[in-house]
């Protein structure tokens, strides 16, 4: 399938996507404005990732991002999609506190979001949860590896499965989940040859970050694909575009115009039909000055 395909893009699609060798793109997106671009730019998958603590909220995790949260930020981007799937992250604690919990929540993303799937983090432990869903009619999308959810379990965001015993649970995590009805699985932050095993013994779609290139499919954030903070380079992002420095420049440019005069111009400008107010009515407004009394008549010399 081609990105200029306007074709909806369902689970069954990024299955066939596999089936056929087609590469599946997937990014972040967490509002309508960037989810009609990236539906533009040809991605099959916009994911509304808890990625958004960090990169819209400021927060240093993701931890604190919530239930709420994600499903206003699915409902944007909703509304923006053509073609592209939507699935939605299930946040930090929305989904281990209990099967009902994590049914409810996940139902939560699909009928007040609007999402088309959703995605855990973990393997094993949370198999019971994805098979409820699955069965409720909830597409699955699991992650595994660096998962970052589990930041201070890993201490720190670091690469997972580098060791034989902990490659082998990774890739048993990725099987649990696709034997629990999983439709794909992400791989984040593990070793080439970890990713190319998974990918090659799982007959559903990997989508990997920070995995090396024999995924089925690549998902970056949206904000570092857009290079938009210039201070953060990881090895595994690649910037497609530098809008870190392209947009404080835009906004020296726009306040240098302001501070002169030139903007707005005429081109920017619209004019009355006709005369609006008498000659003696137009009277300049002036600042009140530090000294003056601050009343209600003496502050301005104009009109009525
Ligand atoms: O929240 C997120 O952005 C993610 C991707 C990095 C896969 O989970």
């Amino acid at each position: 399938m081609s990105s200029g395909d306007c074709k909806k893009v369902t689970i069954s699609t990024l299955r066939q996507m596999k089936g056929d060798g087609d590469r599946i793109t997937m990014v972040t997106c967490y509002d309508a404005s960037f989810a009609r671009l990236c539906d533009r730019g040809g991605a099959d998958v916009l994911l509304v990732g808890d990625s958004l603590g960090m990169v819209v909220q400021g927060e240093s995790t993701t931890l604190p991002v919530t239930i709420e949260d994600i499903i206003y930020h699915t409902r944007a981007v909703r509304r923006g999609v053509t073609r592209s799937h939507v699935v939605a992250d299930m946040p930090f604690m929305s989904y281990q506190g209990g099967l009902q919990g994590a049914l409810q929540n996940a139902g939560r993303l699909l009928k007040e979001g609007g999402a088309e799937s959703v995605k855990l983090e973990g393997g094993e432990e949370i198999c019971e949860a994805v098979d409820k869903m699955v069965r409720a009619g909830i597409p699955v999308m699991g992650h595994v590896g660096l998962t970052p959810q589990s930041v201070h379990a890993m201490g720190g965001f670091k690469i997972q499965g580098k060791e034989p015993d902990s490659a082998r649970a990774i890739l048993r995590d990725a099987k649990a989940l696709q034997d629990a009805g999983a439709y794909a699985v992400v791989l984040e932050g593990m070793p080439v040859e970890l990713a190319r095993v998974i990918t090659a013994q799982l007959s559903i779609p990997t989508i990997g970050i920070g995995a090396g290139p024999d995924c089925n499919g690549q998902v970056l954030v949206i904000y570092d694909l857009l290079g938009m903070n210039p201070d953060f380079a990881p090895k595994f992002v690649k910037k497609y575009a530098e809008l870190g420095t392209m947009i404080p420049a835009a906004v020296a440019a726009f306040k240098q115009e302001v501070v002169s005069g030139e903007f707005p111009g005429e081109a920017h400008s619209f004019h009355a039909k006709g005369p609006l107010f008498r000659p003696t009515e137009v009277v300049p407004r002036r600042p009140v000055l530090d000294d003056e009394e601050d009343s209600a008549t003496g502050l301005y010399g104009v009109p009525v």
